[in-house]
C-alpha cells in the first residue's frame, strides 16, 4: 500500500541525490555527495547588498563577517525554530551567489531524509528545479499531475493521500525560473486536482492557498529571490559558502596525499583574492583542479596568483584532458591543444559575452546555435561548459546548459573580447561600446585604437554599472594583458605586441582614473584591475602607510580605493574613521567611503558627498549595522534626498546608532520628518542628536521632532539645535513633548536662535518637572533679557539638583540682570543645586 510507495519514493530520491557532480559532469566524474559534501555556512537573515552588488564583492564581504556575528544553521534544522521564535516556519527562502552549494544544501537534506536520519517527521520530500519547471511551463496541470511527471513513483500516491501528510516542496534555483510569478493577481487555486498554469500552482502553494500544511523551501541567487514576497516567507537564510577552516577541509577531503592539499592549502593562503574566492566551493574545485595538475605533472613554472592566472591554467587543463580522452597519444603541447580548440572556445565566449550582458546564466539549445555552437560539440566540452539537464533530458528531449560558474562566463567573454580586440572585429565592440559610427569612421578608428584606450573605455563601461556585473569581466581583460597570461592562451587571444612601454602606460591610465561620477565601490575595482595586471606597487605603498601610522602622507586616489578596500577587508573594526584625517583630495576622500563597512565611528565631515557617494554612504552603512556607533555628516549638503537615503539605515531594526551629527546639512521640515519616521521606527539606542546650523529647519521641523522625542522609547540624551530659526513656538512644542518623557535629556543647545524671553518662560515648564534631569543649558544669543533670568531663577528654585551649565552668553545682560540668579547659584552651589557655572559674556 501507501508505505510501499513513499519507500520506493525514497529509494528513489536517494539515487538521485547519492552522487554528484562538482562543476564538470563527464561520464564517470560524479562522486558520492557524502564522500566531498563539506557542511557549508547557513546564516539567519541576509546581509543588506544582495541585490545591489556583484556576488564576487558580497563574497569578500561575507568572507570576513563570518563568525563575527550571526549564528549558523545546519541546512537540517531550517525548518526548526530557534529557541526565542515563535510559530511555524513554512516557507523558508535560502539565498547564496552562484555556485556557493545552495543544490548540495538541497541534495544533502534530501539524502539525508531519504536515508531515515533526518526529519523523519516529512512523510514526502517534493525535489523540484526551477530548471526542470521551465520546460512544462506552457502547460496546464494540477498539483497531482505536476507531481507525477517529475516523481513517476508518486502515481500511486491518491490525491485524498497528499494533504492527510506532511509535505516538503523544495523548489531549487529560483534565479534560473522563466516563470512569471505574480502574487498580486494570480487565481485562487486550492484543491490539489485542479488544473492551472505552472506559476499559478505555485504562487498558491507558496501562499499557502494549496496544502496548507506543506513545507516550503526555495533556494535562489540574490538578485532574483525578490519574486517571492517577503510577508510569504517565514524565514530568510543565506549560505555564505565555506568558511577558512572549512576550506581547508575541503582540499584535505578532496585529496588523499596530505603533502599535496598542504601545499595547495600554503599557496591560496598567498593570495587574497585567491584566497577569499575558495569561499565559493566551485572556485575550491577549479583551484584543485589546476593545482594538482600543476604540482602532480612535470609541468614548471610559476603557480597562478591572480585569478586571470587561475582560470587561464583552468582552461588549458580543461582542453588537455579532453584531447587526452579523444585523442589519446598524441602528445602535443597545451598550446597546441588550445589551437585546435579555438573555434569552439570563441564561440563559447561569445555565447558568454552577449548573455553577461543580458545578465542571463542559462542557457538552451537556440541559444548554443545562435553563437554558431553545434550541440554536440559544446557536450564534449563538458569541463568548460556542462551539460547539466542530463537526467531530464530523456523526460523532455530538452537540455539545459551554463557555464559552471558565473565567473567562468566572465572569463570566456573577457577571452572573447580581447580576441575580437586583437582581430578587430569592430562590430561586436561597437556594440559592447554602445559607440555610433559609420562603418567608415569605425574601420579608421578601431585600426588605430591602442590597447590602452581600448581598455580604458571598457573600464569606463564598467565603472558606471549600477550592480558591477562587468566587474570581474573588466578584471579579467586587464589580466589577460598582461605577457605571461597571453604565452598561455596563445592563439585564443589573437596576435599581440604589448610592448611593456604599452602595459605601462595602461597601468598609468587605470592609477590616474577619475571617477568623479562613479560610486566609491566601483572605483575599487579599478585596484583589483592592477592586482590582475601584477602592478603591485599601490598594494605595497598602503601596506607601508598603514604600517606607518603617519597619516600626514599624500594619498592619490588609486590609494584611496586601495586603502579603503583593505581597512573594509581588514579582520580588525576601526574604531574611527576620520576622512578629514587623511591628506588627499575632496575625489580621493570619497573613495574612502567603503571602509565606513568596518569601523566603529564614522566621521564624514564637510566631504562633499555627492548624490552618487551618499548611495554608496547608504549601502555601507547598511552593511555595518552593529559596529557603528557615531556618524558624523555634518557639513555635506544632504538635503532632502540624501536625508532619504540616510533613513534606509537609521530604521534598520539592526541599526545600533548612539550619535548622529548633522550640523550644516541643509536640513528643511521635509528632512525632518523622514528622520523622525525612521528614528521612530527604531528608537531605543539613539543618544545624541546634532541637527545644528540648519536655518530651515524652523519651528516646524521641531514640531516634527517632537512627535520622536515623545516616544517612550526615545532615549535621547542630547539635542542640539543651534542656529535653526527657531522661535518661541519651537520652545512650546519642545517643553510639551519632553514632558511626556523627561527623564533622559542632559543636555540641550538652542543658541543663535531668536527665542526670546517668552522661548524660556515655555521652556521653564519643562526645567521645573520633577523628573527633569537637564545638566547643560545653551541659551547663547537668543536675545533674552531680565525677564528670562527671572524665568529660570524661580524654575530653578523648585527643581533645582540636576543643571551644571547654563551658558546666558551674547544675551544683551547686565551683570544686575543677572544678580538674582547668580545669588541663587551661589547659594544653591554649597546647598543642593548642582548649577556650578553661568557663562556670561557681555557683548563688546
Ligand atoms: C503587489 O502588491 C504589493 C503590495 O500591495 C506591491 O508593493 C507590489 O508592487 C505588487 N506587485 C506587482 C507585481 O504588482
Ligand atoms: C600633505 O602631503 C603633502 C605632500 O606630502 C605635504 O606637503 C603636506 O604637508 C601634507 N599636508 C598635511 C596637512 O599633512
Ligand atoms: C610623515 O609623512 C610626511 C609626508 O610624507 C613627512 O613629511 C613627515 O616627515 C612624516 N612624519 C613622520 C613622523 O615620519
Amino acid at each position: 500500500g501507501l508505505q510501499e510507495v513513499l519507500e520506493e519514493h525514497k529509494i528513489s530520491l536517494r539515487r538521485r541525490c547519492e552522487r554528484v557532480t562538482e562543476g564538470s559532469d563527464e561520464p564517470g566524474s560524479r562522486t558520492l555527495l557524502n564522500r566531498i559534501y563539506t557542511d557549508l555556512y547557513i546564516t539567519e537573515g541576509q546581509s543588506e547588498e544582495v541585490n545591489t552588488q556583484h556576488e564576487v564583492k558580497q563574497l569578500e564581504r561575507a568572507s570576513r563577517i563570518q563568525n563575527l556575528h550571526d549564528s549558523p544553521i545546519r541546512c537540517h534544522d531550517i525548518f526548526k525554530a530557534l529557541p526565542d521564535q515563535h510559530g511555524a516556519i513554512r516557507v523558508v527562502l535560502t539565498n547564496g551567489v552562484a555556485g556557493v552549494g545552495k543544490t548540495f544544501s538541497v541534495q544533502k537534506f534530501t539524502l539525508d531524509w531519504a536515508e531515515g536520519l533526518e526529519n523523519q517527521d516529512v512523510r514526502v520530500v517534493v525535489l523540484l528545479s526551477f530548471r526542470e519547471l521551465n520546460l512544462i511551463r506552457g502547460e496546464q496541470h494540477s498539483l497531482l499531475t505536476l507531481l507525477h511527471v517529475f516523481h513517476p513513483t508518486l502515481q500511486k500516491l491518491p490525491a485524498e493521500q497528499l494533504a492527510a501528510h506532511k509535505l516538503l516542496f523544495i523548489f531549487d534555483g529560483l534565479d534560473e525560473s522563466r516563470l512569471s510569478l505574480d502574487f498580486n493577481h494570480s487565481r485562487l487555486v486550492s484543491d490539489v486536482t485542479q488544473k492551472s498554469s505552472v506559476d499559478v500552482l505555485l504562487t498558491n502553494l507558496i501562499k499557502g492557498n494549496l496544502l496548507p500544511s506543506a513545507l516550503v523551501w526555495i533556494t535562489s541567487r540574490p538578485a532574483a529571490a525578490n519574486q517571492i514576497p517577503p510577508s510569504c516567507v517565514a524565514r530568510v537564510t543565506e549560505v555564505r559558502g565555506f568558511t577558512d577552516a572549512q576550506k581547508e577541509e575541503y582540499f584535505r577531503r578532496r585529496f588523499s596525499d596530505e603533502e599535496l592539499s598542504s601545499r595547495i592549502i600554503s599557496h591560496i593562503k598567498t593570495s587574497r583574492s585567491l584566497h577569499i574566492m575558495c569561499g565559493i566551493p566551485v572556485f575550491c574545485w577549479i583551484t584543485a583542479t589546476v593545482l594538482e595538475n600543476m604540482l602532480t605533472t612535470e609541468q614548471r613554472g610559476e603557480l597562478p596568483k591572480t585569478m586571470t592566472d587561475m582560470y587561464s591554467h583552468f582552461l588549458l587543463v580543461q582542453t588537455r584532458r579532453k584531447k587526452n580522452k579523444y585523442h589519446e597519444g598524441h602528445e602535443r603541447s597545451p598550446q597546441e591543444l588550445m589551437e585546435a580548440d579555438r573555434e569552439v572556445l570563441l564561440k563559447l565566449g561569445r555565447l558568454a559575452l552577449e548573455h553577461l550582458e543580458k545578465g542571463n546564466i542559462m542557457f538552451y539549445q537556440e541559444d548554443l546555435e545562435q553563437c554558431g555552437l553545434d550541440v554536440t560539440e559544446a557536450s564534449v566540452y563538458s569541463g568548460v561548459c556542462t551539460e547539466i539537464f542530463k537526467r531530464e533530458s530523456v523526460m523532455f528531449q530538452k537540455a539545459v546548459y551554463c557555464f559552471v560558474h558565473l565567473s567562468i562566463q566572465e572569463f570566456l567573454a573577457a577571452v572573447y573580447m580581447f580576441h575580437c580586440f586583437t582581430s578587430r572585429n569592430t562590430e561586436v565592440m561597437n556594440r559592447f561600446l554602445g559607440e555610433h559610427h559609420t562603418i567608415k569612421s569605425l574601420l579608421g578608428y578601431f585600426r588605430k585604437t591602442s590597447l590602452e584606450d581600448f581598455l580604458k573605455r571598457i573600464m569606463e563601461k564598467s565603472l558606471f554599472s549600477k550592480n558591477g556585473h562587468l566587474d570581474l569581466f573588466a578584471r579579467f581583460l586587464h589580466g589577460l594583458s598582461v605577457e605571461s597570461n597571453q604565452r598561455l592562451l596563445g592563439g585564443l587571444l589573437g596576435q599581440t605586441e604589448n610592448s611593456p612601454e604599452t602595459i605601462q602606460r595602461v597601468i598609468n591610465n587605470l592609477k590616474e582614473m577619475n571617477t568623479v561620477r562613479i560610486s566609491p565601490d566601483r572605483s575599487i575595482n579599478i585596484f583589483h584591475c592592477l592586482m590582475e595586471m601584477k602592478d603591485l606597487s599601490v598594494y605595497q605603498e598602503i601596506q607601508q602607510f598603514l604600517k606607518s601610522e603617519n597619516r600626514s602622507e599624500k594619498l592619490s586616489e588609486i590609494q584611496c580605493s586601495a586603502l579603503a578596500y583593505m581597512l573594509q577587508m581588514s579582520e580588525e573594526v576601526l574604531d574611527e574613521l576620520d576622512l578629514q584625517k587623511y591628506n588627499t583630495t575632496a575625489a580621493g576622500r570619497l573613495r574612502l567611503i567603503p571602509a565606513v563597512r568596518n569601523c566603529r565611528k564614522a566621521r564624514l565631515e564637510s566631504c562633499s558627498l555627492s548624490e552618487i557617494s551618499c548611495s554608496s554612504l547608504v549601502l555601507a552603512l547598511k552593511s555595518n549595522p552593529s559596529h557603528l556607533t557615531e556618524l558624523d555628516l555634518s557639513g555635506n549638503d544632504l538635503k532632502n534626498a540624501g536625508v532619504k537615503k540616510l533613513c534606509g539605515f537609521l530604521q534598520t531594526p539592526l541599526c545600533k546608532l548612539q550619535i548622529l551629527r548633522l550640523k550644516c546639512c541643509s536640513l528643511s521640515e521635509i528632512s525632518c520628518s523622514s528622520l523622525v519616521l525612521a528614528l521612530k521606527s527604531n528608537p531605543s539606542h539613539l543618544t545624541e542628536l546634532d541637527l545644528s546650523h540648519n536655518n530651515d529647519l524652523k519651528d516646524a521641523g521641531v514640531k516634527e521632532l517632537c512627535g520622536f522625542l515623545q516616544t517612550s522609547l526615545c532615549k535621547l540624551q542630547i539635542l542640539r539645535l543651534r542656529d535653526c530659526s527657531l522661535s518661541e513656538i519651537s520652545c512650546d512644542s519642545l517643553c510639551l513633548a519632553l514632558k511626556s518623557n523627561p527623564s533622559h535629556l542632559t543636555e540641550l543647545d538652542l543658541s543663535d536662535n531668536d527665542l526670546k524671553d517668552a522661548g524660556v518662560k515655555e521652556l521653564c515648564g519643562f526645567l521645573q518637572t520633577p523628573l527633569c534631569k537637564l545638566q547643560r543649558l545653551r541659551l547663547w544669543n537668543c536675545m533674552l533679557s531680565k525677564i528670562s533670568c527671572d524665568s529660570l531663577c524661580s524654575a530653578l528654585k523648585s527643581n533645582p539638583s540636576h543643571l551644571t551649565d547654563l551658558d546666558l552668553g551674547w544675551n544683551d545682560l547686565k551683570k544686575s540682570d543677572v544678580q538674582q540668579l547668580q545669588d541663587l547659584v551661589n547659594r544653591l552651589h554649597t546647598g543642593i543645586c548642582g548649577v556650578v557655572g553661568i557663562i556670561l559674556e557681555e557683548r563688546s
